[in-house]
């Protein structure tokens, strides 16, 4: 038992244990928060009351950084080896997520030094692991996560730890705990022994000495942030001299050393020429803005989210009118509101479809609920929706077909069912505008191997409402079949 080390591959070979995940802990030392400043003028204030607390000679220099918009976390070395990770929680007590932390690949399981420490640091999922995992999800009809933090979030608190290493998140560390008992004088002294013990920061620790420099430096990074392979919601900025925080204080939350600074959100305005309406796989419309272009994030943007009707009555949006639309996090824009005063009287109400803008079949609402769909059964736009969900990764996961070739199969009435996947013919097929006869077979070899899946992704396959990835798993393990399932009460 002395040799067992928490980063040893076989703590994480074999099931989990899953009761023990997430258990309670006390933090050491309380995880604070910071407080939050709009603009340079909150700083002068900041800088202003600090100033008050320390000796009139005492130079500064503060530490500029910038703010990760993820989880706070805190890993306790002891002995240079890791021992536990442990979320914010409230700030007192976190949750133990050791187990999934182990999975990211930048986290140090074993420093140079047998040294003890406690660092803290935020969890994240890179921009471009989220736009995958977002579109994917999109692909498969669930719903999206509204931004990386909370696609962090919940995979951070998968109770499998797999997921955390396929959806790539990763983890930088900003701030060692008591860095001065380990002889560090700075706050940037201590980030450069971090990353002398190979920790990950972001690298963007600025040192400066005046609000007119730490302006600049705002306008700098505004822009600048952008270009960042992770998302940021601000800028941190710390007194760089250790020695002095105590003297600085705290309140009962926050450190007075410190404060973050929160840039503006990314809106622009543009004009909504129209309203579309999109029909998924489950019949549900969903209303979507045809908008001027405009540039928003650095990307072109024509079309944005209107969420659904009631959204859309509350806000009051009409076609016609300028409206301000937004890119937080999200890869897909949404229409923050409407400017009243800008309006002509040309404008118009955005009524709510009557009819299937597919099928043209009546439309019904749920009692209560504020969907609109299209219940029928043949609409195209449902039967292609389906298909699409049916052969997606986490079903069938059948390759070769992408949404362009389950759109012209069935445009060419090769397919009109999930079920006619199974009797192709591959001389039709070769027939098809750009399938080659390499890509047919391939696809025939895919469909055949389908076969071999499990009965939980054959569940899943069905897009049965409310039956998701998990619920099908347990659906699977109960009735062993499709047939005791389909027999249950
Ligand atoms: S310092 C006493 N530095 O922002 C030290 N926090 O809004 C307190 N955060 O809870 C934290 N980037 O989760 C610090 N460079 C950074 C940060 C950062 C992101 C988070 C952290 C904190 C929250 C406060």
């Amino acid at each position: 038992p002395q040799y067992k080390e928490i980063s040893s591959p076989t703590t994480s070979v074999g099931a989990s244990l899953k009761e023990n995940k997430f258990k309670k802990v006390e933090h050491a030392h309380p995880m604070l928060s910071l407080a939050n400043s709009y603009n340079i003028g909150e700083i002068v204030d900041f800088i202003e009351r600090i100033k008050k607390r320390i000796p009139k000679e005492q130079e500064l220099k503060y530490c500029l950084e910038v703010k990760l918009d993820g989880l706070s976390i805190s890993l306790t070395y002891r002995q240079g080896k890791l021992v536990r990770a442990v979320t914010r929680g409230d700030g007192l007590i976190g949750e133990d997520v050791t187990e999934n932390i182990l999975e990211i690949a930048s986290i140090v399981k074993t420093l140079p030094q047998d040294i003890d420490m406690e660092i803290r640091g935020e969890v994240v999922l890179p921009l471009a692991n989220f736009e995958k995992l977002n579109n994917e999800r999109l692909e498969k009809g669930e719903e999206l996560f509204a931004n990386p933090r909370n696609a962090a979030s919940g995979t951070l608190r998968q109770l499998d730890s797999k997921i955390v290493k396929e959806r790539g998140l990763d983890a930088y560390f900003y701030f060692l705990v008591e860095a001065d008992k380990l002889g560090l004088k700075s706050h940037s002294e201590s980030i450069k022994f971090l990353e002398s013990m190979g920790i990950k920061t972001t690298g963007i620790f600025e040192l400066l000495e005046t609000s007119k420099e730490i302006e600049k430096r705002i306008d700098y990074w505004e822009k600048e942030r952008e270009n960042l392979p992770y998302e940021t919601d601000g800028l941190v900025i710390k007194v760089d001299e250790i020695n002095l925080w105590n003297e600085i204080g705290y309140t009962s939350k926050t450190p007075r050393w410190a404060i973050a600074y929160k840039f503006p959100a990314h809106q622009v305005s543009t004009i909504l020429n129209d309203v579309t309406w999109q029909v998924g796989r489950t019949g549900k419309l969903t209303p979507v803005a045809e908008l001027e272009e405009v540039e928003l994030s650095g990307s072109k943007v024509k079309r944005a989210s209107l969420h659904n009707i009631s959204e859309i009555q509350r806000k009051d949006i009409r076609i016609g009118d300028r409206v301000f639309i937004e890119k937080a996090a999200e890869i897909i824009p949404q229409v923050v509101k409407s400017i009243k005063e800008d309006r002509t009287g040309n404008e118009k109400i955005i009524e709510e479809p009557v009819n299937c803008p597919v099928c043209n079949h009546k439309l019904e609402r749920e009692e209560g609920l504020v969907d609109i769909k299209c219940v029928n059964e043949e609409c195209p736009a449902k039967v292609q929706g389906e298909i699409e969900y049916f052969v997606s990764r986490d079903a069938l996961n059948i390759e070769g077909l992408g949404d362009k070739v389950v759109a012209t199969l069935y445009e060419q009435g090769i397919i009109s069912h999930t079920i006619d996947l199974f009797s192709l013919e591959r001389e039709k097929l070769i027939d098809l505008d750009r399938m080659g006869e390499k890509s047919v077979d391939n696809l025939l070899t895919a469909i055949e191997n389908s076969k071999n899946s499990t009965l939980d992704k054959v569940i899943y396959a069905l897009g049965i409402l409310n039956v998701g990835k998990k619920a099908a798993k347990i659906l699977a393990e109960k009735y062993l079949n499709l047939t005791t399932l389909m027999t249950a009460t």
